[in-house]
């Protein structure tokens, strides 16, 4: 009720979100951030997938999809996302603060999962830029080390700042007291600049092409027969990445039959 005595209408949430607090906020850089949310009780998901988040609009919820990046087994939702100046929902988005409401769908989905690969050995998480929100997931899924003896996560980025979220989710992984032990010698963690002087640089395209990361992996070349791979990045990165598998004999899986390889397009505004 206003003090005039009229009643103020509160928007309507569509019964497709359910109403989300920030518990937490992050800035890596002035084009990165990330942000945890609560998760209500009712919210499964398996670890890669993605889901609809967003704000309230103009009498409408303004949503994008976003790879869920924290794992399933987690009470938060963490998620991590560029800051687009003139984007709908990110120029927005980028100012929420702890306490905020986010609107959060109840359907997550996607083919980042671990159920649409085949049994392998190794498991290449290829990455660009908030690509590796996915990753940031499957990488603190116990069920990945169960799979495979070796996970690979490659993640590529313009600038050495802008791996620092990365940096850090491995460091922090590893030190893990719930999952720590399983990762044990299991994860290796790839990062390679392309704009700026760092040890490794080149995109993962030209690196695998090349052989520069098996060789400094000391790893055998990537084959159909024992490795699988996950890509998350642009659009173009993407079909780089598949047509590079693909001519290497990988076959596409998906929920419905599991394959040698799997794509996620990192969702932007
Ligand atoms: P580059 O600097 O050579 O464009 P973006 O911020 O544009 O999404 O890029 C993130 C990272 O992905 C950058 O390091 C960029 O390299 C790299 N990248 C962009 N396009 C491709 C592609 N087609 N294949 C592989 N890597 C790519």
């Amino acid at each position: 009720m206003t003090p005039d005595g009229n009643s103020v209408e509160a928007p309507v949430l569509p019964k497709t979100v359910t109403a989300e607090t920030v518990v937490d906020v992050r800035h890596w850089t002035d084009e990165l951030f990330s942000f945890r949310l609560t998760r209500p009780a009712s919210f499964r998901f398996r670890s890669g997938e993605f889901v609809m988040l967003g704000l309230m609009g103009e009498g409408k919820p303004l949503l994008r999809a976003y790879s869920i990046a924290s794992p399933s087994w987690d009470d938060g939702l963490d998620f991590f996302s560029i800051k687009v100046p003139d984007g709908p929902l990110t120029s927005r988005l980028q100012h929420i603060k702890e306490g905020d409401t986010i609107l959060l769908g109840k359907k997550p989905t996607g083919t980042l999962v671990l159920d649409a690969l085949k049994p392998g050995k190794r498991l290449y998480m290829l990455s660009t830029g908030t690509g590796i929100a996915p990753f940031a997931s499957l990488i603190r899924e116990p069920d990945a080390y169960e799979k495979f003896d070796q996970i690979i996560l490659t993640h590529t980025c313009r600038h050495v700042v802008d791996l620092g979220y990365g940096r850090q989710l491995v460091d922090s992984v590893e030190q893990d007291p719930l999952v720590g032990e399983l990762v044990g010698g299991k994860l290796t963690y790839y990062a390679t600049t392309t704009r700026e002087d760092f040890p490794t640089k080149g995109r993962i395209t030209d690196l695998i092409e090349n052989g520069r990361i098996f060789a400094d992996l000391g790893i055998a070349p990537l084959n159909p027969e024992e490795d699988r791979v996950m890509i998350c990045g642009s659009m173009a990165m993407l079909q780089d990445t598949k047509s590079i598998v693909e001519d290497l004999g990988f076959e596409e899986g998906s929920n419905a039959k599991p394959g040698d390889f799997v794509v996620e397009k990192a969702f932007v505004d």
